[in-house]
């Protein structure tokens, strides 16, 4: 058991290692796909932000980050308001890869992708560490994925609650109490 797990959390489900290992191997399958490409890994802030850092690490071509941000996601509700920061780098052109911290209902992923979609990306793919099916209300075309997981609301490694607990090194999930709290 990791000697970080606050006393909200209930069990790890994948530790660092397991982490790093899926992750180095997501790298080694993104390498070969973007040989020659003009790769752009997209981010949403702020849960994304952990898994791009060790993945982009492991990818062994030259490529650029970029971040957008949307409205905070409520608890139990599907769906985005609005954007509150936008993309920096032009991406005419470019091969996109959108990566992602955890697809559920797939409101999210679909209302970024409809909005990448129109810079003109060459290429727009998703690469998700997370992929929880059984939530999903729009249909996400997933290019790349972690581990399926299942319907529990899960903290560390870049996702939070109310802010929190994005800073642990595995992924676990909440004691019941905490959830409903
Ligand atoms: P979707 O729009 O329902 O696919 O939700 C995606 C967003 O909801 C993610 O980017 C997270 O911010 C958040 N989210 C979904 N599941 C969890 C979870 O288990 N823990 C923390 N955040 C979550
Ligand atoms: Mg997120």
């Amino acid at each position: 058991m990791d000697p970080r797990l606050p006393d909200v959390c209930d069990r790890v489900l994948l530790d660092a290692d397991a982490l790093a290992s899926r992750v180095a191997e997501l790298a080694e399958q993104v390498t070969r796909d973007y040989e020659g490409d003009d790769l752009r890994l997209v981010t949403v802030l702020k849960g994304g932000l952990y898994f791009l850092a060790d993945l982009a690490r492991s990818i062994d071509l030259p490529l650029t980050m970029d971040f957008m941000a949307v409205s905070p996601y409520l608890q139990g509700v599907g769906g985005v308001v609005r954007v509150t920061k936008d993309l920096s780098d032009d991406i005419d052109g470019a091969s996109v890869l959108l990566v992602e911290d955890v697809v559920d209902t797939g409101l999210t992923v679909n209302y970024v992708l409809s909005l990448l979609r129109a810079h003109n990306p060459a290429r727009l793919d998703v690469c998700t560490l997370l992929d929880k099916p059984v939530r999903r209300i729009a249909e996400v075309p997933i290019s790349y994925r972690g581990f399926e997981m299942p319907d529990r609301f899960l903290v560390g490694y870049g996702l939070d609650l109310e802010g929190r607990y994005r800073n642990l090194p595995c992924i676990a999930t909440l004691r019941d109490e905490a959830v409903l709290a």
